[in-house]
């Protein structure tokens, strides 16, 4: 299996551009089936879990034509297709569920099997389940206790959906569903972050009627046909995120281009906190960390628009060697610390209890061997083995591939000691 190596590197140092966002591109993929024609996705950007999106489509039926080098991806999801999602892809990745609604609008039925629990938890669906019974979708309990999700309907009708939790995912497949029920649907605490609205702008493209997506209740009012479009993806504010706390961490000076800075309002206050200096140019973010001492503050993950909780274990790393101790809470998964673990083999001395972790900062890491326990906690490390003294060895980098598109190239760019090996 493959490996990242990654050295103390110096102040990092220049300009990367930010790619086309995962979380907003898969669910555009998926809502991509409401209609024959073809739909022209661009800025997509050349992960693992867009690949697995592509495979799954056209294991539903859909022609596919990815051209990743172009960040295009092509969808036409024309004639017949099949209503049942293969397990050996939906294993791969969890976001598969996001093809439910589209699935039922097309074919009156989908079957997909639910992959277990994730390191960063349960990831439950009964949020989707609940919105999609409400337009007059049937779930079959008997297969849901087994793990499978076999939803049927005979016709879809607008309804009031009041989730519990602002799920994305389930504001996703809701929305999807219920752009082609009949009559109005309202979600209420509704998701509101920035994919929900760049989806809703997708699907209003292609002849939904959808208002509201970013705030906490969205109408829809249903529509019968939907056709092809072509569209850019929003930049991806983590991956973003992830490059200013690479600035920071390392004491350097990087200008991100491509990023909607509203998206990462959160994330640009913590890191001022922290003394990090952050300008608005024409030609995209300035963040320096080389101006003032890093010092720590503290963190507590919510749903948009505050603190987004992909970037809880990237901003960690800064705040095992900014001045003085911190705390950070995290309230929107319920295991998401795998990556304390890791930290503190390399000298963090972090502890946890619960949902909340203590960093003790002023530390000098040590390099060391450690896992990507998940997509953003892998990048999290890398950021760690900048500044580690030594080597630090991150294996299970399948994980950083799915999220971070040429994540190496770009961090080389900018001055970075890394490199992927192949395992002898
Ligand atoms: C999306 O996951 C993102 N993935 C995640 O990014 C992100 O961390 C998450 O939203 C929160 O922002 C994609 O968009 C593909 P949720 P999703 O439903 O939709 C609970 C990354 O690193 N919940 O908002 O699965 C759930 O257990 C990934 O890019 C229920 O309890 O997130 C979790 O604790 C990781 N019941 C919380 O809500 C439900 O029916 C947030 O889940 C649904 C969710």
């Amino acid at each position: 299996m493959a490996k990242f190596l990654v050295q103390k590197s110096g102040p990092l140092e220049g300009d990367v551009t930010i790619s086309g966002s995962k979380n907003a591109v898969l669910p555009i993929m998926a809502a991509a089936l409401l209609t024959e024609d073809k739909c022209v996705i661009n800025d997509a950007p050349a992960l693992r879990d867009v690949d697995v999106m592509c495979r799954l489509l056209e294991s539903l039926g859909a022609s596919v034509n990815k051209n990743l080098e172009c960040n295009t991806v092509e969808i036409e999801a024309c004639g017949e297709l099949t209503w049942e999602a293969p397990f050996d892809l939906v294993k791969m990745m969890r976001a598969s569920i996001l093809v439910l609604g589209a699935l039922i609008v097309r074919t009156g039925r989908a079957t997909i099997p639910l992959p277990g629990g994730c390191a960063i938890g349960k990831r439950p669906v009964e949020l989707h389940l609940k919105g999609l019974k409400a337009l007059g979708v049937r779930i079959d309990e008997d297969q849901l206790a087994r793990g499978i999700v076999d939803a049927s309907a005979d016709k879809l009708e607008g309804s009031i959906i009041y989730l519990d939790f602002p799920s994305v995912g389930a504001t996703e497949v809701i929305m999807m569903t219920a752009a082609m029920a009949e009559g109005t649907t309202a979600i209420e605490n509704a998701a509101q972050e920035p994919e929900i609205v760049d989806l809703a702008n997708f699907l209003n493209k292609m002849g939904a009627r959808i208002k509201g997506a970013g705030t906490d209740t969205i109408k829809i009012d249903g529509v019968d046909s939907m056709k092809g479009v072509s569209h850019h993806v929003i930049p991806d504010r983590i991956e973003a995120g992830t490059f200013m706390v690479a600035a920071a961490i390392t004491k350097g000076s990087i200008l991100i281009r491509n990023v909607v800075p509203d998206h990462l309002k959160a994330v640009i206050a913590k890191l001022r906190e922290c003394g990090v200096v952050i300008q608005m140019t024409d030609e995209g973010v300035l963040v320096r960390g080389d101006v003032n001492e890093m010092i720590s503050t503290d963190i507590k993950t919510l749903p948009y628009p505050g603190f987004p909780t992909d970037m809880q274990s990237p901003f960690m790393s800064l705040l095992t060697v900014a001045k003085g101790p911190s705390v950070v809470i995290e309230t929107v998964f319920e295991n998401r610390f795998m990556h304390v673990g890791e930290f503190n083999r390399m000298g963090a001395n972090i502890k946890t209890d619960g949902n909340c972790a203590i960093i003790p900062g002023d530390k000098e890491l040590q390099g060391a061997q450690v896992v990507a326990t998940d997509l953003r906690a892998g990048a999290a490390v890398v950021l760690a083995g900048l500044v580690a003294e030594g080597t630090t060895e991150i294996s299970q980098i399948y994980h950083i591939d799915r999220g971070y598109e040429n994540f190496v190239e770009k961090l080389r760019t900018l001055g970075a000691n890394i490199m992927r090996v192949d395992e002898l």
